[in-house]
């Protein structure tokens, strides 16, 4: 598969970063099972625990671009001109969870990509299944 454009997506986002507190700029994209990339970037507030991550910001992006049958997550991308490499809190992949995303790729500060199967990184997770 070519990851090139949904990092390429991630990356372009994390551009548009809204990080003035922290100074940290992420960007994330999902690529829908269907084709479709969906990015976002984190955005702070003044209330500091406001803050919503780049990768939530993706998902939600495409919860509200898409209609239910298209939103099976197959990957997720994340970017960090800021981090040598970002991984998504814990929070985040609870919510990629929920969409079942199946694997999560980052790009390192060297350029290279670095591939993760979801279950690796959330094992026995709580899902849509689980109720
Ligand atoms: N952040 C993300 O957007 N994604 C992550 O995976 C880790 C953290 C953001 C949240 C906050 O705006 C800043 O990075 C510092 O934590």
């Amino acid at each position: 598969m070519d990851l090139s454009h949904v990092i390429e997506a991630a990356r372009t986002a994390s551009e548009k970063a809204y990080a003035p507190y922290s100074g940290f700029r992420v960007g994330a994209a999902v690529l829908t099972e269907g084709g479709v990339v969906h990015a976002g970037c984190n955005v702070e507030n003044a209330s500091y625990g406001l803050a919503v991550c780049a990768e939530r910001n993706a998902v939600f992006g495409m919860v509200a671009d898409s209609v239910p049958e298209n939103r099976k997550i197959r990957l997720a991308a994340v970017v960090s001109p800021d981090a040598a490499l970002c991984f998504p809190c814990g929070a985040c992949r609870q919510v990629l969870r929920e969409f079942g995303c199946e694997e999560v790729v980052m790009l390192e500060s060297s350029g290279a990509t670095v591939r993760y199967p979801f279950d690796a990184l959330l094992p026995h997770a709580f899902g849509p299944e689980s109720l």
